[in-house]
């Protein structure tokens, strides 16, 4: 870099999935050289981000009104004699409605979809020429994942400020399943996958860095088929989910792997093996299902019935009885009957979740299930999902409760609210709060669950060779 890098503040709001979390810190990555370095509030930054998500009405709407917000502040900065802070809206309202942003909102300097990160130094140069009055590109929309992972792989990835002992690894990109209800596949590009080696090369990085788990993400990550390295015993041929987290699990210092979000089509019986073999492989799989009615599922272009869902969770829990499951629940698609929802509830009843996800369906412009006849009404919609989440979360509890008593290895992640507290995750993916000192975070502990609460376990340090099963009390 010809000049040296001016101090400058950055400000990134991020919405939507772990993708999004993931990209945000690339964003950073990508502009630190530039000197820009985060803050916590918009209010004094001199770039804000807004990485958005498009998923559901409500999530896109937010950033309209973030927006009018981020002007104001601007306003009030410029009035005070500040510089006039650059606006960015990124993500997936950015990619699926660049044009219409501009539009609503002409404060807004630049938009830059999911696939054109890596530009974000070059881009937000010419939206500054722009805002002079001397042209430039103000709208970054094209699909090259592979340009993008190239540019923020390497030195970038390796001079990233610290993680805690867990962090997210972006695996595989976008989706070919186009659900009728869905806006990824027009938001995040068609599938596309890392190279294994670029992959191994990041988790190594991270776990010389002290992260201990990392979260392998992809919209549909079980499709993962990004090209081996013949390291791993196989030479030049596309890779799979199972055998990326083998070879993952020999890392050093990388003590657990998890994955999300996969699809019930792309579970193979290589990678249910692996949650058998592969001790890293943490016991818990997301795996949405949407309904559990067949003629919606067939409606929704899932791919499968029910029954093929609940099936190939049986399959799953023979290769690791312990699994805990998570889903994924639209209600009120349109069509839906009663019948139809109860089928859902059914399913719901036949699985057993630990945890899960439901939203009422949001029809999205460009789909085609928002076209579709006999759309369900919103009170309907908050009728049914009310039901469904009353079940869903008395299965939680229960998987919960059925904990208290067991000792668990939880990896300690953060200080807790009051000192002298440590807060982890369990294998399941649940909170657990313990007292103890924070030298423990980055550890693998052992700690017995004395009280599962809504939101999180609580349970107390066991020493590592007495892990004593519970002598019940005399009578
Ligand atoms: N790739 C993942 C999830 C993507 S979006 C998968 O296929 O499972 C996360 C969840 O949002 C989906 O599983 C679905 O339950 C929900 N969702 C997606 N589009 C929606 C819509 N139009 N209305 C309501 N919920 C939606
Ligand atoms: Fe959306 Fe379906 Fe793709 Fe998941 S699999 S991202 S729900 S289109
Ligand atoms: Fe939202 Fe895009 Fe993720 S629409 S859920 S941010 S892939």
């Amino acid at each position: 870099m010809s000049e040296p890098a001016r101090r400058r503040r950055l400000h990134i709001k991020t919405y939507g999935c772990q993708m999004n979390v993931y990209d945000s810190e690339r964003m950073a990555d990508v502009l630190r050289p530039l000197g820009y370095e985060a803050v916590d509030a918009p209010d004094d930054a001199d770039l804000v981000v807004l990485n958005t998500c498009h998923i559901r009405e409500r999530a896109a709407e937010k950033v309209y009104s973030e927006l009018g917000r981020l002007k104001e502040i601007r306003a009030e900065r410029l009035a005070a004699g500040g510089a006039r802070s650059t606006i960015v809206v990124a993500g997936c309202v950015a990619q699926a409605q660049g044009a219409e942003i501009m539009a609503r909102q002409p404060a807004v300097d630049l938009v830059v979809g999911p696939q054109a990160y890596h530009r974000l130094p070059e881009l937000i140069a010419r939206a500054h020429r722009a805002t002079e009055g001397r042209g430039g590109e103000r709208l970054a929309a094209d699909f090259a994942p592979q340009a993008k992972f190239d540019a923020l792989a390497g030195p970038l990835a390796a001079d990233r400020a610290p993680t805690g002992p867990t962090a997210f690894l972006t695996v595989q990109e976008g989706c070919d399943k186009f659900c009728s209800f869905c806006v990824v596949p027009y938001t995040r590009g068609a599938e596309w996958s890392r190279p294994v080696a670029q992959v191994v090369a990041e988790a190594e990085q991270l776990a010389a860095r002290g992260v201990r788990e990392v979260t392998l993400l992809g919209q549909n990550v079980n499709a993962y088929d990004g090209q081996d390295d013949g390291e791993g015993g196989e030479d030049g041929a596309p890779s799979t989910l199972a055998r990326l987290a083998r070879r993952l699990a020999g890392v050093p210092g990388l003590a657990r792997i998890r994955y999300t979000t996969s699809h019930p089509r792309d579970m193979t019986p290589d990678l249910i093996a692996a949650h058998r073999d592969v001790d890293a492989l943490m016991p818990y799989l997301h795996l949405p299902v949407q309904s559990g009615s067949d003629r919606v599922l067939r409606a929704m272009n899932r791919g499968h019935k029910a029954a093929d869902y609940v099936a190939l969770v049986e399959r799953i829990r023979a290769a690791r009885p312990d699994i805990a499951l998570s889903g994924d629940f639209i209600v009120g698609f349109p069509g839906e009957t009663e019948a139809e929802f109860a089928a859902t509830l059914a399913l719901v009843e036949a699985v057993n979740y630990a945890s899960a996800f439901s939203f009422k369906y949001s029809p999205r412009p460009g789909t085609p299930a928002a076209a579709l006849p006999g759309q369900v009404d919103e009170a309907v919609k908050a009728e049914r999902l009310a039901r469904l989440n009353a079940l869903l979360e008395a299965q939680r509890a229960a998987f919960a409760a059925g904990l208290v008593g067991r000792t668990l290895p939880v990896l300690l992640e953060k200080p807790g609210r009051h000192p002298g507290q440590v807060i982890g995750r369990s294998p399941y993916l649940q909170a657990v709060w313990v007292e103890g000192p924070a030298s423990l975070i980055g550890e693998i502990a052992p700690v017995r669950i004395e009280q599962a609460g809504p939101n999180s376990l609580t349970g107390v340090l066991v020493a590592e060779a007495a892990a004593p099963r519970r002598v019940p009390e005399p009578a």
